[in-house]
């Protein structure tokens, strides 16, 4: 069998591979980047695991990466990279990607396509008023379009969504944690007020990895999130207590917009703007599971914040420690 994972060297992609490689030594693993001189540094040397060069742009290379493959990950996502001024374009950008990329599938007629976009429920409205539909940001619209595109293909295409995942490397965790780490009095604008379901990326890999086992998964689509429904003021607090910091002083600032929350969490924290606006602007949208059929289909003991944020610091213990 062989599975190919696109984003292979991205947060998700390179969580995943480390787990099928151990877990799925009977299959060929294909790992798909545009850069493979820098991937191969990032994974293990396995002999059943491999790297693909591609650009999903350019349908050539993205059919000949495709022959063969019985199921694949589709973990694309073009934010990375681009400047503040530019960020906007990604939608475009992930619309082409996901047409070629279903295209590819199902003239290689793959069998499985496994995606992960974001948790947003887009509100049913009668009327097409601009307050209906500013009840979702750009970005998790074009999250949805991607799955939308992904299932013209003939393939069988299971949808994960998933609110703020919490791991090393995550850019929610990283902004979490510098924030809460590096300032003491913090002024933050409404959207630390709107709930979200964080979900560890170990159990994201789970139920990842799970679902090609398991028929039950095909075509159908899954709300994932971890045992809290939290706010992201309390994800602060609750980080805080977790580092043993004594003293955190959060003041709502109402006006305070997505734009320039971006650019003060760039000054704080060493994640780019171009990668936090669009994380701030979900984060103004409630994103919590309303279907929970995946815990009956893959039953899992889901790890609570606590639990994934020290899980996240253990990784980054050991990388120091290599
Ligand atoms: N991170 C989160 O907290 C989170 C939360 C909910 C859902 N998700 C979903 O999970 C998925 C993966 O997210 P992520 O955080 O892992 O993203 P990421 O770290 O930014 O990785 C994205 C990957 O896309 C690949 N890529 C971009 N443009 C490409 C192109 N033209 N051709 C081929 N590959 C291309 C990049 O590969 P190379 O640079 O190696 O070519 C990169 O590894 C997304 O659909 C996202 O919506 C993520």
């Amino acid at each position: 069998m062989k599975i190919l994972v696109t984003g292979a060297g991205g947060f998700i992609g390179s969580n995943l591979v480390a787990r099928l490689s151990f877990a799925r030594k009977d299959a060929e693993i294909i790992c798909m980047t545009r850069n493979a001189k820098k991937l191969k540094k990032k994974i293990s040397n396995n002999s059943h695991v491999k790297i693909a060069e591609a650009n999903v742009m350019d349908y050539a290379q993205i059919k000949d990466v495709l022959s063969e493959v019985d199921i694949a990950y589709y973990l694309i996502h073009s934010m990375e990279g681009v400047s503040a001024k530019e960020w906007k374009k990604f939608a475009e950008k992930d619309r082409k990607a996901a047409e070629n990329f279903a295209k590819a599938a199902t003239e290689c007629k793959v069998k499985r396509i496994i995606y992960l976009g974001g948790l947003i429920h887009e509100e049913k409205s009668s009327t097409n008023s601009k307050r209906a539909q500013n009840k979702i940001s750009e970005h998790m619209q074009s999250r949805i379009e991607v799955g939308n595109i992904l299932q013209t293909s003939s393939a069988q295409v299971t949808i994960f969504r998933a609110a703020v995942i919490l791991g090393k490397d995550g850019a929610s965790y990283k902004m979490l944690r510098y924030l809460v780490e590096r300032l003491p009095v913090m002024v933050c604008p409404k959207w630390v007020l709107t709930y979200s379901q964080p979900i560890s990326i170990d159990d994201v890999i789970t139920y990842l990895v799970k679902s090609i086992e398991n028929e039950q998964t095909e075509g159908k689509e899954f709300d994932i999130g971890g045992p809290d429904t939290l706010r992201y003021i309390d994800m602060m607090r609750r980080y805080a207590k977790v580092i043993n910091k004594k003293f955190l002083k959060i003041i709502i600032i109402p006006f305070l917009t997505p734009r320039l929350s971006s650019y003060w969490v760039e000054l704080i924290t060493p994640t780019k703007a171009s990668l936090v606006r669009p994380l701030i602007e979900s984060l103004k949208y409630e994103a919590v599971v309303r279907d929970n059929s995946i815990k009956k289909i893959i039953p899992i003991q889901l790890k609570t914040f606590e639990e994934a944020i020290i899980a996240a610091k253990a990784k980054e213990d050991e990388n120091k420690e290599n």
